[in-house]
This record gives structure tokens, sequence and C-alpha cells, in this order.
């Protein structure tokens, strides 16, 4: 009975819509014969939404938009990414896309987007069948081949996200028609040739993104006319040339991206104050670029974030660097920047990261960068600073918590003021300096300390007790130094110590004689530990099978002895294990076997003895790894007498 109800009641609502001629569920023949093509071009569809496209009712189908006036369909949403109000998962269509969808001729929208395994080519003839084509997402598949040059007919097209494919090619001229696109969207293709001077025509493009490409040639000048431009990303290509001097007239431009391509040449702009007056975010690093830094970057008021690293500019930081208010992050390493800080930096209150390292910059530093008070990390590292001392104002930066003082021709003890700052430091990085005396016990007060650095200095004495309280440590590095004592407070966990954060230890190149029976007695989690070059006497404990995290594993040039521990076996993360340059005795351990992460292995010179167990990895390591041994033999050395 209801059953007969229901086709009753869906004959009617059949000839009702007929009736008004009013249909929202078919669509015209022609396109259920697009949409079913393009179907049949899918071999597989995670989501299942296309296995549910059956019958005549396209217009209910999942992922079709229709005009309901019309019963023309209007949009294809199938994005890879789904999100229901319950869940958000990534679904793949693996398949050839079908030129049918040119047969759609109402539609505005196709979001074909992040399915992954889309492949074949994008249609030769798209731009001439989709006048109302608004928005065409491909990105996130696996489309080769060229954009078809009659892209340039879609007079309504606003944004055209390509990236992410393997699409190649040059950038078609005809783009230069697109006059409605906002958003144009190719990086991480495989384009080359140049970039086409037509770009200028785009005056309403807000975002142009075509970074990590192989684009070559020089940036048209008519990049300039793209007034609306708010990010410009040029990153990772093989541009050339200057930075033409119209991109000065973008005004509007907030983000400008040119890092790691192959520009060379000077920074023209801006030519004048008052241009490019709203960029915030300039990237222009892993270039070649070279010259000075133009004074008239002082002009770029808006900037927020800027990053020059990685190019071959010169001469000094210009001295209205101070006018850049809103600066925030500021890249500038690894160029060749001379002469002083100019006083001025000190007006940048907005600044949290200032990194200048690997240049040349001279001292003394200004005192006014001491009124930074939102300054939380400092690369000062590698430059001809010559500093001396580290001057005392620094300790009065009361946000300055990552302190990279590298190689700063720093002299004497480590200054005491460091105890006495506001901040919270958490890395503190005086490696390569001058530094002699002992490492001062108030260093365990700084209770928020993640990485110590203070390698190649002179100090000398032991590790104090106090960094028992460094809860936090989870980086420290004092190679090359000249500390004396135990290294047990390192490991020892029964005493409070180091937290368990420790993932880092090196304490090669020292004089530290005794401790080695702790290892392993407490963190599990380190993955480096350096004790090379020591003078460390004693037997490798059993604990040393806790530290299962290691990667590597340097106990090289000591003197160590007894047998290797059978529990070494069970560092199965280990990819490099030395030991050479000790006095370990014995076989080595069968279990080694296990070892099959093993890439580096060092043996020689203990007084080892008997076969190496025959098997991969250890078969494969060249002699010198078990070289100057007592009487080691079999593979890789010559065949043991039976
Ligand atoms: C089309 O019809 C659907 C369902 O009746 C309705 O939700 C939608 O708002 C209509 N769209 C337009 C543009 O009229
Ligand atoms: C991408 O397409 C190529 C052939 O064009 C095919 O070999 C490869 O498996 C495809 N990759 C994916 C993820 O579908
Ligand atoms: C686009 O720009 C080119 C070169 O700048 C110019 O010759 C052409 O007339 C412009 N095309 C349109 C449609 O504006
Ligand atoms: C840039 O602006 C100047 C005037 O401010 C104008 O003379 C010049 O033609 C513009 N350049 C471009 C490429 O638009
Ligand atoms: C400063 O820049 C250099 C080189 O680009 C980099 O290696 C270093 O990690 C940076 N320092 C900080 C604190 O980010
Ligand atoms: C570094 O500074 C010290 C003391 O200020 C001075 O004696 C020394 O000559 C300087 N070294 C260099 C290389 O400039
Ligand atoms: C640090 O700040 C305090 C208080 O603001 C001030 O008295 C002192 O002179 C400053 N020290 C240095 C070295 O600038
Ligand atoms: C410590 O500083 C040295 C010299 O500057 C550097 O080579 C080393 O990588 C640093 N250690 C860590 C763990 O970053
Ligand atoms: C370590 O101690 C030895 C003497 O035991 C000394 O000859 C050597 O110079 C010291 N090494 C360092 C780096 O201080
Ligand atoms: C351990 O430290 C020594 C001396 O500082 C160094 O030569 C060696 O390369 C380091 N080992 C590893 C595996 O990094
Ligand atoms: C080494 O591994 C074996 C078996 O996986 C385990 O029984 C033993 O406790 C481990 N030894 C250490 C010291 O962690
Ligand atoms: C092992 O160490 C010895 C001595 O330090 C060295 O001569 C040899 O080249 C090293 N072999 C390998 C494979 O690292």
């Amino acid at each position: 009975m209801d059953f007969q109800l229901v086709q009753i009641v869906a004959l009617l609502m059949v000839i009702a819509f007929r009736g008004t001629g009013w249909t929202i569920e078919a669509c015209s023949s022609n396109e259920l014969e697009a949409l079913m093509s393009f179907k049949n071009g899918i071999q597989k569809d995670t989501s299942g939404r296309l296995a549910k496209w059956v019958g005549q009712s396209c217009c209910k189908w999942e992922g079709i938009v229709c005009d309901n006036a019309t019963s023309r369909v209007t949009q294809i949403n199938l994005p890879g990414f789904i999100s229901t109000d319950t869940d958000l998962f990534q679904s793949q269509m693996k398949g050839l896309i079908s030129p049918s969808i040119t047969l759609l001729t109402s539609i505005e929208i196709i979001d074909l987007g992040g399915l992954v395994g889309l492949s074949g080519t994008i249609p030769q003839t798209i731009g001439l069948h989709l006048p109302k084509l608004q928005k065409l997402y491909l990105y996130g598949n696996n489309l080769s081949g060229p954009i078809p040059e009659s892209i340039g007919e879609l007079p309504n097209l606003q944004e055209l996200a390509l990236q992410e494919n393997r699409l190649s090619g040059s950038i078609p001229m005809s783009l230069g028609s697109l006059k409605s696109l906002k958003r144009f969207l190719l990086y991480s293709n495989q384009f080359s040739g140049i970039l086409p001077v037509s770009l200028g025509n785009l005056t309403n493009l807000l975002e142009l993104d075509v970074h990590d490409n192989a684009l070559t040639g020089n940036i048209p000048s008519s990049v300039g006319e793209m007034q609306a431009l708010k990010k410009l990303d040029l990153s990772n290509n093989l541009l050339s040339g200057k930075i033409p001097f119209s991109l000065t007239n973008l005004t509007v431009i907030s983000v400008l991206y040119l890092n790691n391509n192959h520009l060379e040449g000077t920074i023209p702009f801006p030519s004048r104050s008052g241009e490019m007056s709203s960029l915030g975010f300039l990237r222009l690093h892993d270039n070649i670029l070279v010259g000075n830094i133009p004074y008239n970057f002082g002009y770029l008021l808006s900037l927020q974030r800027v990053s020059l690293s990685n190019n071959k500019l010169e001469g000094a930081l210009p001295s209205n660097l101070g006018n850049l208010v809103s600066l925030t992050e500021l890249y500038l390493s690894s160029n060749f920047l001379s002469d002083q800080i100019p006083k001025s930096i000190g007006q940048l209150s907005q600044l949290i990261l200032f990194n200048i390292s690997r240049n040349l910059i001279e001292g003394p530093l200004p005192q006014e960068m001491s009124s930074l008070q939102n300054l939380q990390t400092l690369d000062l590292s590698f430059n001809r600073l010559n500093l001396s001392s580290i001057p005392k104002w620094i300790a009065n930066m009361s946000s300055l918590s990552n302190i990279y003082f590298a190689g700063c021709g720093i002299q004497g003890q480590i200054p005491e003021f460091f105890q006495t700052t506001n901040s919270p430091i958490q890395v503190l990085d005086l490696s390569v300096n001058l530094l002699s005396g002992s490492i001062p016990s108030w260093i365990g007060s700084l209770n928020q300390l993640y990485m110590l650095n203070l390698s190649r200095n002179f100090l000398y004495s032991d590790i104090p007790d106090s960094f028992k309280s460094l809860q936090d440590l989870g980086v420290l590095d004092l190679h090359s130094n000249r500390l004396t004592g135990s290294i047990a407070l390192v490991f020892d966990i029964e005493h409070g110590i180091l937290g368990g954060s420790l993932k880092f230890i090196d304490l090669s190149d020292n004089n530290f004689s005794s401790g080695i029976e702790e290892i392993g007695g407490g963190q599990c989690d380190i993955q480096l530990l350096n004790l090379s070059h020591n003078l460390l006497q004693g037997r490798l404990p059993n604990s040393i099978g806790r530290l299962n995290s290691l990667n590597i594993l340097d106990l090289s040039f000591n003197e160590l002895g007894s047998n290797l521990p059978e529990v070494l076996a069970n560092l199965t993360s280990l990819e490099r294990l030395k030991l050479q340059e000790n006095h370990f005795t014995g076989k080595i351990p069968y279990g080694f076997l296990k070892l099959l992460k093993l890439k580096e292995l060092n043996l020689s010179n203990n007084h080892l003895e008997g076969e190496i167990p025959e098997g991969k990895p250890l078969t494969d390591f060249p002699e010198s790894s078990y070289s100057g041994n007592k009487g080691l033999c079999g593979k890789p050395l010559s065949p043991c007498k039976l």
C-alpha cells in the first residue's frame, strides 16, 4: 500500500516538473554523457562518490550542482579533501581526466583539487567552450603536459590553481587576457621558459605564486603593472637579471618572495619614499643578488618580515634601517655585509628576530640595541665583531632568550650577568670564542635552558654539579675544551639529573677521565653521544643497552677496555658506531648482526680477536673497520684458520 503510494507521488512529481518545464533532477543528454565519460575515465575513487552516480538524475549526484532554472551543470565539486560535520579525510581518484568536461558549457566551478592521482593533460579546448568558468582547481594531482594556449579565452576566470602537479612547458602568453584573474598558483610544477610580459595585463591579480619551477630569463618589468598584487612568489626558479625597477610601482604589494632563484644584480627598489608602501613580506634569500642594500630600503615602511640571506650583498646596512618600525623578523645572514650595525636599529621596537650571522660586521655593537625590548633571538655569529667582552647592556634586553654569539672574539670568563638577566635564556651559544676559566655553576640556575653550546673554547673545569637542575636541557655541546673529571653527572638520573630530555651530548675532545660506568643510567632518549678523544677508562656497563634511541655513538680514542657487552646489540637504531682506538678485548658479539641500520662501524686498533660474525651488515664494512686488532679474522679480513 505504502509502496504504491510512493510510486504515485513520484509519478505525479515527474509530471508536475515536466508540466512547468522545470526539473531539478535530470540534466541534458549531452551533459549526462559528459559526466558519464568523466566517471568512466576514473578507475578508482576512494571516496565512493562516483559509484553513486547512477541513473539519469545527474543534478542530484554528489558533487554536481545545476542551475535550478535551466538544469545545466554549473559546478563539479569533488575535492580530494572532504570535510563533513563529523569527519575530515583525504580521498583519492586514480585515472585520466576526460576532455568531456568541456561539454559542460554552463560550468562555473571545477574543483578536482587534491585528488592525488588524477592524470592526463588539461583538455586542449578548455578555453573554447567554457565561457562562464570562474574557478579551475586541479592542484595536487598527477597532471602532465602544458597549460593550453586556449586558457586565455576564459574571460570570467578568477582563480587558477594548478600547483603541485607535473605540468611543464612555458606559461602561455595568452594568460595576459584573463582580466578577472585574482589568484594564479602554479608552484611546484616543471614549468620552464620565461615569465610572459603579458602578465602585466593582470591588473586585478592579488596573488602570483610560481615558486619551485624551472623558469628562466628576467623578471619582466611589466610585473610592475600588476597594481593590485599582494603576494608575489618567484622563488626556486632559474630567473636571472636584475629585479626590474618597475617593481617599485607595486604600491599595494604585501608579499614578495624571490628566494632560491638565480637572480643576479642589485636590489633597485624603492626609488623614492612612498613606493611599495604596503610591502609587508619580502623574501629574496638564496639568490645571487649583489650590491648594497639601498638606502631607500628604509622607506618600505610596512615591511614586517624580510629575508635577504644567502646572497652576495655587501656594504653597510642602510643608516635609516630604524624607519622600518613594523619589522618583526630580519634575516641577513651569509652575505658580505660590513661596517657597524647602525644605531637606528634601536628604533625597531617590534623586532623579534635578528640574524646577521656570517657577514663581515665590525664592532662595537651600538648600545641602542638594548632598547629592542621584544627581541627574542639574536644571531651575531661569525662576523668581525671582535667583541672581547659581551656588553653589559645585553642583560637589559628583557625578551632575549636565544643568544647566538659564536665566533665573536669574546675573551675571559663567561660573564656573570647572564645570571641576572630577566629573560628566560633558552639558547646560549658562545662557541668558537676565547673563553677561559671554569664553567660557572650559576648556569644551573638558567632553568629554561634548552641548548648550551660552549664548544671550541679554552674552558677548564669539571661539569658543575648545578647542571643537575637543568630539567629542560636537550642539547649539550661542550666539545673541544680542556674539561676534566667525571661525565657521570650527565647520566645519573638517581640524583635529580638533567630531566631526561637530553637528546644530543657532545663532550668530545676534552680530558674527561671517569664516569663511563654511569652511561645509560638516566635518559633513554639520547640520539647522539660523542665522548671521543677523552681519557675515559674502565668497561662499558650493561646499562648502555638502555640507550635504544641512539643513532650515533662515538667512544673512539679513549682508554676503554674489557669485552664489548652483548647488550650493544640492543641499540638497533644505531647508524654510526665508532669504538676505534681503545683497549677492547674479546670477541665481537654475535648480536651485532642485529644492527641492521648500521652504516658506519669502526672497531680498529683495539685488542679484539676471533671470527667476525658472518653476515650483513658486518661483512659489508671495509677492512679498515677491523684492522689493527689482536686476532680478528673472517670477512672482510682473511679467513680464519681452522
Ligand atoms: C535551487 O533549488 C534548491 C532546492 O530547491 C534551493 O535550495 C536553492 O536555493 C535554489 N538555488 C537557486 C539559485 O535558486
Ligand atoms: C602519475 O602518472 C604516471 C604516468 O603518467 C604514473 O606512472 C604514476 O603512477 C602516476 N602517479 C600517481 C600517484 O598516480
Ligand atoms: C597584454 O599585454 C601585452 C604586452 O604587454 C599587450 O601587447 C597586449 O595588448 C595586452 N593584451 C590585452 C588583452 O590587454
Ligand atoms: C611606474 O610609475 C611611474 C610613475 O610613478 C611611471 O612613469 C611608469 O611608467 C610606471 N612603470 C610601469 C612599468 O608601470
Ligand atoms: C641564522 O641564519 C643562518 C644561515 O642562514 C642559519 O644557519 C642559522 O640557523 C640562523 N640562526 C637562527 C637563530 O635562526
Ligand atoms: C680585538 O680586540 C682586542 C682588544 O680590543 C685587540 O687587542 C685586538 O687587536 C683585536 N683583534 C683584531 C683581529 O682586530
Ligand atoms: C639596565 O637597565 C637599568 C634599569 O633600566 C639601568 O639602570 C641600567 O643602567 C641599564 N644597564 C645598562 C648596562 O644599560
Ligand atoms: C656548537 O657550535 C659549533 C661551532 O659553532 C657548531 O659547529 C656545532 O654544530 C654547535 N653544536 C650544536 C649542537 O648545534
Ligand atoms: C689532557 O691532558 C693531557 C695530560 O694528561 C695533556 O697533555 C693534554 O694537553 C690535555 N688536553 C687538553 C685538551 O687539555
Ligand atoms: C666526535 O667528536 C670528534 C672530536 O670532536 C669528531 O672528530 C668526530 O667526528 C665526532 N664523531 C661523530 C660521529 O660526529
Ligand atoms: C636487551 O634486549 C633484551 C631483549 O630484547 C632485553 O631482554 C634486555 O632487557 C635488554 N637489555 C637492556 C640492558 O636493555
Ligand atoms: C677506522 O679508524 C681508523 C683509525 O682511527 C682509521 O684509520 C680508519 O680509516 C677508520 N675506518 C673506517 C672504515 O672508518
